[in-house]
């Protein structure tokens, strides 16, 4: 696992503080009757006018727009389209931004008008058990504790089932590099030293964790038709915690963490 060096982390934080700006500057935008596809737009406009940065899905692995789109049942890499949402719907956009040749990537869960609380329920815990996990990180701790943390915490819902097939990554001069990051309990005994940047990306979903890919070879969804929910952060490994890269005004939790 690269360890990042001042410079590769001042760039990295740049491109990780654009990525969250854009998942601010959505927000008004996402009520009923607005298709993915211009929101994507809004998106993509944003990006290249305003930050001058680059949207790194669109192209990436021929991922044909900007940004990531999932509305209910689709457990990520949605691909932003014609279709309206609708009242209820729950939505996540995940932002992955490339400027001066390093990567930030991060995603959260969008409400659609009035939603259901157990749905509402859904997007807190996903959005909890990244939480949980971010609190562990220091240096010194083993790679999976964040899978095994996230794994004791769903285990206590019942109807939740945390999705194997999709995990966290490395990041930096790559979009994805090693080592991935496991939500769900695992022998990764990697032990995290400072200077490690990576994601912390559940996805949990309101039923069983098994997904199948649409014929468009990008959207995956669950085969139950269950809803899915995720949120994801980019994440430094400091001297005494962790930083949350991408963090966003109004979350509920610090910057920059001390974990003694
Ligand atoms: N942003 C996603 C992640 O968290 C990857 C999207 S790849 C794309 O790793 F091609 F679908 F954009
Ligand atoms: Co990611
Ligand atoms: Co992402």
């Amino acid at each position: 696992m690269i360890i990042k060096n001042f410079d590769e982390i001042k760039k990295i934080r740049t491109s990780c503080y654009l990525a969250s700006q854009v998942l601010e500057m959505i927000k008004k935008y996402i009520i009923p009757g607005i298709t993915t596809k211009k929101l994507d737009k809004i998106c993509n406009l944003y990006i290249i006018n305003n930050q001058k940065a680059i949207p790194a899905c669109l192209g990436y692995k021929g991922f044909p727009k900007s940004v990531c789109i999932s509305v209910n049942d689709t457990v990520c890499h949605g691909i932003p389209k014609n279709k309206k949402l609708k009242n209820g719907d729950i939505v996540n956009i995940d932002v992955t931004i490339l400027k001066n040749g390093f990567f930030g990537d991060t995603s959260k869960m969008f409400l659609v008008g009035k939603v259901k609380n157990s749905n509402k329920l859904l997007c807190n815990i996903t959005q909890q058990s990244l939480y949980l996990s971010i609190y562990k990180i220091k240096p010194g701790i083993k790679l999976n504790t964040i899978g095994n943390n996230i794994e004791k915490f769903i285990k206590f819902k019942n109807n939740y089932s945390i999705v194997k097939k999709y995990c966290g990554h490395g990041i930096g001069k790559k979009f994805h590099e090693l080592p991935n990051i496991l939500h769900f309990k695992n022998n990764n005994n990697i032990i995290l030293k400072k200077g490690m940047i990576f994601t912390i990306e559940p996805i949990i979903n309101l039923g069983k964790n098994k997904v199948f890919i649409l014929k468009d070879g990008w959207t995956v969804k669950t085969k139950d038709k269950s809803l899915s929910a995720q949120y994801e952060h980019t994440i430094l490994v400091t001297s005494n915690g962790c930083e949350i890269m991408t963090i966003r005004k109004n979350e509920n939790i610090p910057k920059i963490i001390i974990n003694k």
